[in-house]
Parts: structure tokens; C-alpha cells; sequence
């Protein structure tokens, strides 16, 4: 029996990247998977069942959550991952990415749990995972604006497990470092020394890659983690600024 027989899982910004990787690795693990994006993308995983969606549009999520739980019976785990980021110094924040950043990185995803939970508590809970970030904890200088969107997103966790959990629902956060993901090409090429500085402050000694995260996931959504609720898991290589 693998990790994740039986479950069926919602993972947002699965595209690409970090969130391609967290479809693709519970799939593997034995979940169907609906894979949620704004972009219209393929898979030939037969496990994974791609949805275009925009996380900002409340009634579009509602239709799609419901959907999901007519044809499965049950949704067992949601990942909050589609996450959007402006890296600018103080003196550069415009006020409108600012904005567009809290819709997408805070105020959709708990728009999500919200929905989701309803239906998760039905069935007697499930995992919520968000996918936050270690800039959220440690700071990062450029990145104010976006570390405040993930710091609420710990706060929404930890709050949010408290809550669910007299509905067998558990809430942890995965705080991932810096990743190699297609957004890592371009954060490199806007500043690649001061990334390569920040390397050699990863205690671990390299980047994460998009498997390191997606293997935290799939364990977090497991029933082996059914005693772990309201945490922040860092996948950081034990990084320091
Ligand atoms: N890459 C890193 O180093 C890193 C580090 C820490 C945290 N994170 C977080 O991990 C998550 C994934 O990061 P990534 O690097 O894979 O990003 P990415 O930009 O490569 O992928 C994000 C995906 O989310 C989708 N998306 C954006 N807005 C959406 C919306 N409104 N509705 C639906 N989908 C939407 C995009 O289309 C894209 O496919 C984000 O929450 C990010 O903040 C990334």
C-alpha cells in the first residue's frame, strides 16, 4: 500500500514548479490528484486530473471544489501552493502588486480552506497543507511585500488549526527555501550574487529542489503524520540570511 492510496488530494499552481512537483509526487504515491492552475496545462498521469482555475474567483473555486467531492465522495487533502511574488525594495513597492499578492497568496487560500474544510469535515477530516516560505520567518531583504503574505499565511495555519481540528482536520505549513524552479532562473539572472550568497548560508550546502518539497507534502498529507497539526516545516537545508 503506498503513502497515499485512497486519497484524493486538490493541489493549486500545478503548472509548474513547486506545485507540478507535489501533483506528480502524490500521484506517485498512490492519490488522484485534481491539479488546479490559471494556465491550461497536460499530463499523461492518468492520476492526475488537470483543472484551469484562478484561485482569486470565489464561485469558480466553490464550483470546482464541489465538483470534485460529487464525483470522489471524499477530498482529503488540499495544498495550498499557487503563490505569486513582486520582489522589490521599500522604496519600490507598488501598491497594487502589494495588493494582487495578499488576493493570490492569502486571501484565495483562505478562501480555500474554507471551502474545502466543509467538505473535508464530512467525510471526518483531512490534511490542509500552505505553502509558505522561509523568507516568512527568516526576512529577506527585496522581499517585504511577499515575506508579509507568507508570515499571514503561518498565522492563518497555525490559527486555522486550532480551529478544524474538532473536525479531524489538521493545518501545517511547509516553509520552503530557495528552490529550483523556473521562478529560480529568473531571480537569478535579476541577482545572481546576492542568490549566491545566500547559498552559502544553506547549512546543507545546495538549493532545494522541487522534489525536497514535494516529498514533505505527500508525508504531511499522509495518515502518518496524523498526529502533526499547526506546524511549519521548513525545507530550507537549515538556511540562515
Ligand atoms: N521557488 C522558490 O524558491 C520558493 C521558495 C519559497 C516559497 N515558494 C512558494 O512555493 C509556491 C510555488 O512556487 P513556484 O516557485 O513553484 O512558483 P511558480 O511561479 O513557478 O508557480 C506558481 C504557479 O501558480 C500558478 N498561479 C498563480 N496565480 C494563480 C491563480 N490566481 N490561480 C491559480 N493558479 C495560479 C501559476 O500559473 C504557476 O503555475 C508559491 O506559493 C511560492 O511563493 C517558492
Amino acid at each position: 500500500m503506498n503513502l497515499l492510496t485512497n486519497k484524493v488530494c486538490i493541489v493549486t499552481g500545478a503548472a509548474q514548479g513547486i506545485g507540478k512537483q507535489i501533483a506528480n509526487q502524490m500521484a506517485l504515491d498512490g492519490a488522484e490528484v485534481y491539479a488546479c492552475d490559471l494556465q491550461t496545462f497536460t499530463t499523461d498521469d492518468a492520476h492526475i486530473h488537470p483543472i484551469s482555475l484562478d484561485i482569486t474567483n470565489s464561485q469558480a473555486v466553490k464550483e470546482v471544489f464541489l465538483s470534485i467531492y460529487k464525483e470522489t465522495g471524499h477530498i482529503d487533502c488540499l495544498v495550498n501552493n499557487a503563490g505569486i511574488v513582486y520582489n522589490r525594495r521599500i522604496g519600490m513597492i507598488m501598491r497594487e502588486e502589494t495588493e494582487r499578492m495578499f488576493q493570490v497568496n492569502v486571501i484565495a487560500p483562505l478562501e480555500l480552506v474554507q471551502f474545502c474544510s466543509r467538505l473535508m469535515a464530512r467525510n471526518g477530516g483531512g490534511s490542509i497543507i500552505n505553502i509558505a516560505s522561509v523568507t516568512a520567518v527568516l526576512g529577506s531583504p527585496g522581499q517585504v511585500a511577499y515575506s508579509a503574505t507568507k508570515g499571514a499565511i503561518i498565522a492563518m495555519t497555525k490559527s486555522a488549526a486550532k480551529e478544524l481540528a474538532q473536525s479531524g482536520i489538521r493545518v501545517n505549513a511547509v516553509a520552503p527555501g530557495i528552490i529550483q524552479t523556473e521562478r529560480f532562473a529568473e531571480l537569478y539572472e535579476s541577482d545572481g550574487e546576492k542568490i549566491e550568497n545566500r547559498i552559502q548560508r544553506i547549512a546543507l550546502g545546495r538549493l532545494g529542489s522541487p522534489e525536497d518539497v514535494a516529498n514533505a507534502c505527500s508525508f504531511l498529507a499522509s495518515d502518518k503524520a496524523s498526529y502533526i497539526s499547526g506546524q511549519i516545516l521548513g525545507v530550507d537545508g537549515c538556511a540562515s540570511i
